[in-house]
């Protein structure tokens, strides 16, 4: 072999990329969308970290621990694939910037410049240079192009948050509220259902402020005409921003799904006044109330945390009352967790870590005594079903989900494939600790 073809044979191997992804459902959608904007760029994905030339890490700084987990997977990768570019996405990129070449990043990139990987990879492969991109503000949104079939789609309608509770980074992280215009929207949503998928998940982290016209409960109810959407289901809601409008589509709009994701983050006035989350309990309960009037059949979650700075034993007390007294039917609760540039951070009082484990253990054993009692209500009843394929541990039983976005596991004397995208009727039958069990009816 010459020089000439061995120079050719070289140029022609295509470059692998892996991702990996931490943090939220946003974290989740832009992970799909670099994938596609690397393989339009000549890259070819690969899961093996070990065979992998480019690993990227799509990052989430919203507590310590997932933040943490950057290094261990850089430190993992590096040890098993010492030539291999780490390129920094996500949250952490935006907040930490170029520290982060301290921890063997070669290419780091915020959350609004994914467009432009492919050309930084370039770049450093000439020069050699570690590179950085992190300005905000961009207001364009990246489209999904996939032309992958997924069974319930992910449609950004809003990036960032302007609301700065004390704790949270995701403002500094994601920059300032930005709305997605209304036409983009509805073109995405027309480019997946074509591609099969019947569930629009609507994703901003304060979705109920999405500003165009007819507001958020407006866009919900434009959704809904377009045929082939048949389920819709968003999050995050926040408590201070919930229109009349939009407890109202919940009781006419059939499409929309009888499930609510709604944080609470504390029960005590004192701490959300701290938080700075513009609400007080009783709107709260006001919104519990009215919502479940007009749906009674709809499925409340929320997020807590627990041993904000100043969270006295009284206050936590009122938290685990009200999670009690709300029968949410799922609960992410965390120990607060100390960020920096936050307002919290530099609170007095912090809580010990042994009194937020304590807290913490105290508010999930009740969650979790409770749920399997509050989930009994289903057993019996026949619910439709969207199939989202075979169970993760028997391929022979199928998994879907329920309109109060309940995993299920079933069994069916189809090939769980084959149901996939369908909606069918299930009856439950048992409560498996979080999930439900059923069986398909005979006549679906
Ligand atoms: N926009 C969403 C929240 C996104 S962050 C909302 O307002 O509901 C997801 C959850 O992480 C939050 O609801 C909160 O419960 C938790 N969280 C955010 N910052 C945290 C911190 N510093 N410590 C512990 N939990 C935190
Ligand atoms: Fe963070 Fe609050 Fe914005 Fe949610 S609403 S992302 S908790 S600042
Ligand atoms: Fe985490 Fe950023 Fe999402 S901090 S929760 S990945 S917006």
């Amino acid at each position: 072999m010459n020089e000439t073809d061995h120079s050719k044979k070289t140029y022609n191997i295509k470059k692998k990329f892996s991702i990996r992804t931490f943090g939220c459902q946003m974290n989740v959608y832009d992970s799909d969308r670099i994938s596609e904007i690397m393989k339009g760029s000549g890259y070819e994905p690969e899961q093996d970290v070990e065979k992998t030339d480019i690993l990227i890490i799509n990052t989430c700084s919203v507590r310590e621990k997932p933040r943490n987990r950057v290094i261990s997977v850089i430190e993992n990768v590096r040890s098993r694939n010492a030539g291999v570019k780490i390129v920094i996405a996500g949250c952490v990129a935006q907040l930490e910037g170029e520290e982060l070449f301290a921890d063997g990043a070669d290419i780091i990139a915020g959350p609004d410049w994914y467009e432009e990987l492919p050309s930084m990879l370039s770049r450093n492969e000439l020069t050699g240079d570690r590179i950085s991109w992190l300005d905000q503000g961009d207001p364009r949104f990246l489209a999904n192009s996939s032309e992958k079939f997924q069974v319930s789609a992910f449609i950004p309608i809003q990036k960032g948050c302007d609301n700065y509770c004390a704790y949270c980074v995701v403002p500094a992280a994601r920059g300032p509220e930005r709305s997605r215009p209304f036409e983009e929207i509805l073109q995405e949503v027309h480019h997946v259902v074509d591609k099969g998928t019947s569930e629009i998940f609507l994703l901003g982290q304060n979705v109920n402020s999405w500003k165009g016209d007819g507001g958020f409960a407006g866009l919900i109810s434009k959704i809904s005409t377009i045929e082939g959407v048949k389920r819709i289901r968003f999050t995050t809601s926040h408590p201070a921003d919930i229109s009349p409008e939009l407890i109202k589509a919940f009781g006419n709009n059939n499409k929309l799904m009888p499930w609510l994701h709604l944080p609470l983050q504390s029960g005590s006035d004192r701490i959300l006044d701290a938080m700075k989350r513009k609400y007080h309990i009783d709107h709260y309960f006001n919104i519990v109330n009215n919502i479940r009037s007009i749906r009674s059949d709809i499925a409340l979650t929320t997020d807590i945390i627990v041993g904000f700075p100043g969270e006295t034993e009284d206050d936590f007390r009122k938290t685990f009352d009200a999670v009690s007294k709300i029968e949410y039917e799922g609960m992410f609760s965390f120990k607060y967790s100390s960020r920096p540039n936050t307002a919290a951070a530099l609170m007095p009082d912090h809580i010990t870590e042994e009194i937020k484990g304590k807290r913490l253990t105290e508010l999930q054993t009740m969650f979790e005594a409770k749920l399997p009692s509050l989930l009994q209500k289903y057993c019996g009843q026949a619910i439709l079903v969207l199939v989202e394929g075979p169970s993760l541990r028997d391929p022979l039983v199928a998994r879907g989900r329920t309109p109060q976005n309940h995993v299920i596991n079933f069994i069916t004397d189809s090939d769980p494939q084959s149901l996939v995208g369908r909606i069918i009727s299930i009856k439950v039958e048992e409560v498996r600790t979080h999930t439900l069990f059923g069986c398909a009816m005979p006549a679906f």
